[in-house]
């Protein structure tokens, strides 16, 4: 009997990333709400997927923007002099600074480590796009391409 309970929270335990990111679909962040119902749904104390959701970029505990730009600021991309410029670049492009979400909704900004592109450094990521060896014209056609998509 214990050996099928050990099984089954195992399973479970393997399933809370894809769990976690299926309720980031559907809720837009996971808030409290959220990782209450992944945790009962898999039968896990809240702390270990709270753990989780907060540990992984990839998830967002607070509501961010429609598009939610994660800039890099890991080794690779502080050492191509890429990450504070493109933070600041950002910031004045978009009005807002690392942790705001802009008025209309839009736009979101936040610095994180590293985005697995190392070798094409500096990185950004848009949402689940990932967009490397980045220049300030790389950005600017970037955020033309994300307004031009607000007004299809
Ligand atoms: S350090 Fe920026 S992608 Fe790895």
């Amino acid at each position: 009997m214990s050996e099928v309970r050990g099984f089954r929270d195992a399973a479970n335990q393997s399933m809370v990333l894809t769990a976690l990111y299926i309720a980031q679909e559907q809720y837009g962040h996971l808030d409290e709400n959220a990782l209450e119902r992944v945790a009962d749904r898999l039968d896990l104390p809240i702390s270990q997927v709270y753990s989780t959701a907060s540990f992984y970029s990839l998830f967002h505990t607070e509501a961010k923007g429609k598009y939610h730009i994660q800039v890099c600021e890991g080794l690779s991309c502080a050492l191509c002099d890429g990450a504070d410029k493109l933070v600041e670049y950002l910031s004045q492009k978009l009005g807002i600074t690392a942790g705001e979400v802009s008025p209309d909704g839009l736009y979101s900004l936040e610095i994180v480590q590293c985005l697995a592109s190392c070798g094409t450094s500096p990185a950004v990521r848009v949402n689940d796009e990932l967009y490397d060896d980045l220049t300030f014209d790389k950005v600017d056609r970037l955020l033309d391409q994300l307004a031009q998509r607000e007004e299809a």
